[in-house]
């Protein structure tokens, strides 16, 4: 009795002092994200939640500037079972294997009777990938796909009108790099070095031609024609020059740098390389892009990649129930559209693409809803690590020279048949 009391006076005491804003806060959270993914808004974010919830702090965690350096990094931590980290930040290929290594808290009795309802608001890729084996495994934080960036202003003066065919793009930048004379200034850039993005290389040519890289049962498909033909697209860019001779050594973060300083006409990168261009102090190219879906072989023909981030509040969390009251925060059309302004991350719900403070910031984001919504999955898998080494080197060693089209599609075809069986 004496012992209950003096615990109430002094939780009242805690709770006093939180109240008032002193330094003993009840509870601390620890967020893991990566570099890439704006950890300056995600700070702003959840300033505004400490200051909504007093008896909470939360901490910013930020590691890993790809999202396979960021997974090798959370391979070591979480095969500890280390506690430090309540809440992770995990890319939308991720679901299955966290789910498979028990990483993740499943959220599913946290919601509780509201479960389905608290999904069913969220763009069905996002809902899809984060339900594995019917349980929640983490709520998304923003959507993502991969557009055309382009030098609105250099294919207006130069008479090129927006590219909506590979080949267009081709001349369109070949026309363009000839006419300004600047060794400095390359043609197009996607993603080729042995990272994660470099998997939509080979991916989004694929899909474009109608390819799957798995039936329904799960078994392989991958097309030899198909591969071929993504392969011969490459090649046919390079030998143009239009792809840069350093391509194999080209990551998702230095395209954003090298279009920003003015050295590059045109990239397939994802939704965070707007603001950064629109809005960043030395960016040389500020109201000259345009945003537009990626070409395809055919006019109309579009494919694209879905991206983007999802919460997860880890298994081995201390302090899980106030971990998923902070998931559901970062995770709510608040939040999305505070992203959506401050950092153009495409929004997971519906409705705040057509927020009109959200169009402000981000005029694009007026056509991108049918974009992310007809954007294709990279396969799931417990096993995606594997999946994405398989077709991510794959790609890089054709790209470098090292490895024959022929010889990267044996590879493929015999490693993932591996997996996908
Ligand atoms: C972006 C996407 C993510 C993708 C990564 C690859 O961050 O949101 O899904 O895997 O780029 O570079």
């Amino acid at each position: 009795m004496m012992k209950k009391t003096l615990l109430t006076a002094l939780m009242g005491a805690a709770m006093t002092v939180a109240a008032t804003g002193d330094l003993l806060a009840q509870t601390t959270l620890r967020i893991f994200t990566g570099g890439q993914q704006r950890p300056d808004v995600m700070r702003q974010i959840v300033d505004v939640y400490m200051q909504r919830n007093p008896g909470v702090k939360v901490e910013v965690e930020v590691g890993g500037a790809t999202s396979e350096q960021q997974q090798q990094y959370l391979n070591t931590v979480l095969a500890s079972r280390d506690t430090s980290l309540d809440v992770v930040l995990i890319d939308v290929i991720r679901p299955a294997q966290w789910a498979a290594a028990q990483w993740a808290e499943p959220l599913d009795s946290y919601l509780g009777a509201e479960k389905d309802a608290i999904m069913a608001r969220y763009l069905p890729a996002y809902r899809e990938a984060n339900i594995v084996g019917g349980k929640v495994i983490a709520l998304p934080y923003f959507a993502d796909a991969q557009f055309l960036y382009y030098r609105k202003d250099l294919f207006e003066k130069h008479g090129v009108a927006a590219p909506k065919t590979w080949t267009e793009l081709r001349d369109g930048t070949k026309k363009i790099m000839a006419a300004e004379g600047n060794a400095n200034l390359s043609g197009f850039q996607t993603a080729g070095a042995p990272i994660e993005g470099t998997v939509c290389t080979f991916m989004v040519p694929y899909w474009q031609q109608g390819g799957n890289l798995t039936d329904a049962a799960g078994k392989l498909t991958l097309d030899p024609a198909m591969s071929k033909k993504t392969f011969d697209l490459w090649a046919d860019y390079k030998a143009a020059s239009v792809l840069p001779a350093n391509i194999a050594e080209i990551v998702t973060d230095r395209m954003r740098q090298n279009y920003q300083a003015g050295q590059l006409i045109a990239t397939m990168n994802w939704g965070y390389v707007w603001n950064r261009v629109e809005n960043d102090a030395d960016s040389q190219v500020k109201g000259k892009t345009g945003v537009v879906p990626m070409p395809g072989f055919e006019a109309g023909k579009s494919a694209t990649c879905v991206g983007g981030w999802q919460l997860a509040v880890t298994a081995f969390s201390k302090n899980k129930a106030e971990a998923v009251k902070l998931v559901r925060y970062l995770s709510s059309p608040e939040v999305s559209k505070q992203q959506a302004i401050l950092a153009s991350h495409l929004p997971v719900f519906p409705e705040v693409y057509t927020d009109a403070d959200v169009l402000k910031a981000n005029p694009w984001f007026k056509d991108a809803l049918p974009v992310v919504q007809t954007a294709r999955s990279r396969p799931v898998s417990p096993r995606y690590t594997e999946v994405s080494e398989i077709i991510r080197t794959n790609m890089n060693a054709f790209l470098a020279g090292t490895k024959t089209a022929d010889a990267a599609l044996a590879d493929m075809q015999s490693r993932l048949g591996g997996i996908f069986k």
